[in-house]
């Protein structure tokens, strides 16, 4: 089976065909940071243009870069939900008509479900069931994944997701657009210790997370060191290090207490921030010390792309052709109303 996967979420616009016997063939990654960097973060209408835009030749390069022709497509998989609605109404009609003309299954994908999925794309990949970090720029979730749409929610951030704390203290930090990468660059030159900030809800027993207070101390603190508002190159790295730091605590010990209170001893880690190379380090040594597994899809795998859309929609296909070529498109989606295929 031969599956397109289109990703349009957000501002990443994505195309990848994956072959169930022989792996990914194609993988595309357009990203739109130039379109948003002047306006300092992702600007919905100008995200669905792009996407427009770009879908069309990433699906022609795509096919071409995997030596196939259309009619070789066994189903066409977008994302659905949730994100920007105008952006994912993009790539659910366009991914709709094309399985409609090529008379084969457009498959709706749950962007988070194809988040926790993306492990399965690597050659070493864990088996079910396992514990779910999931953590993005729009969530921070812990699930209990028993099986492909089989999905418990243990915990959720009540406020900022981990993503979001990542570019709202950046963009404070005065570092461009887009904030969590570039911060955690500019962490690797600080020190982590110089600054306590809290540790949110760690004390709690729930499995829920809190970062807007977060946030809020590392703006206190670079008050505190440049009233004026000029801080000095050491100081903003140890800021963003001292930062990091903090989050970093906060996902791995809110990790081994979901593994805890399952009794699993497997994780994967999903999403954005997935690819924070602390946090994977400080997993890796605190998750295997006590006996654990953790997996992680390589960093191009972590945020948002199509090859996990693809993947998804490999699981989730229909078995037999549907004539029925709604489109479906759903800014806002649980991951628990989904169930097994
Ligand atoms: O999954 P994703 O690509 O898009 C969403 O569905 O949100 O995640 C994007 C988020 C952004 O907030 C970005 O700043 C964060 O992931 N991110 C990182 C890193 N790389 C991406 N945060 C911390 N460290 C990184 N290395
Ligand atoms: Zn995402």
């Amino acid at each position: 089976m031969i599956i397109l996967g289109i990703e349009t979420s957000c501002d990443e616009t994505s195309v990848a065909i994956l072959d169930e016997a022989h792996g990914l063939l194609a993988h595309l990654i357009h990203s739109q940071v130039t379109v948003h960097a002047p306006y300092g973060g992702v600007v919905p209408e100008l995200a669905s243009r792009d996407h427009i835009r770009k879908l069309l030749p990433l699906v022609r390069q795509a096919l071409a870069q995997a030596s196939l022709q259309s009619g070789d497509i066994d189903g066409v998989a977008y994302t659905a939900g949730p994100g920007l609605i105008g952006a994912l109404l993009v790539g659910a009609t366009f991914g709709t008509t094309l399985a409609a003309a090529w008379r084969c299954p457009a498959i709706p994908v749950h962007h988070m479900e194809a988040h926790l999925l993306a492990p399965l794309l690597e050659p070493a990949s864990p088996c079910f069931p396992f514990v779910a970090l999931l953590v993005s720029g729009g969530h921070t979730l812990l699930v209990e994944v028993l099986g492909i749409g089989r999905y418990r929610v243990l915990g959720e951030t009540l406020d900022d997701a981990a993503g979001e704390a990542f570019d709202k203290t950046a963009k404070m930090l005065g570092l461009p657009y887009p904030g969590g990468p570039q911060l955690a660059r500019l962490a690797g030159c600080g020190r982590s210790d110089r600054f306590a900030f809290p540790r949110p809800m760690l004390r709690r027993p729930e499995l829920d997370f809190s970062f807007s207070g977060l946030k809020t101390a590392v703006v206190q603190q670079a008050r505190d060191l440049a009233p004026a508002g000029v801080l000095a190159e050491a100081d903003r790295a140890d800021l963003a290090s001292s930062f990091q730091e903090a989050v970093v605590d906060v996902l791995v010990a809110r990790s081994q207490r979901a593994l805890d209170v399952t009794g699993m001893r497997r994780l994967v880690v999903a999403g954005g921030v997935g690819a924070n190379n602390r946090l994977r380090q400080r997993l890796h040594d605190e998750l295997t010390a006590r006996g654990r597994e953790v997996y992680y899809p390589r960093h191009e795998f972590c945020t948002d792309n199509g090859a996990m859309v693809a993947l998804a929609g490999c699981r989730r296909f229909p078995g037999r052709p549907t004539s029925d070529h709604a489109i479906t498109a759903r800014a806002r989606w649980g991951l628990e109303e989904l169930s097994p295929p």
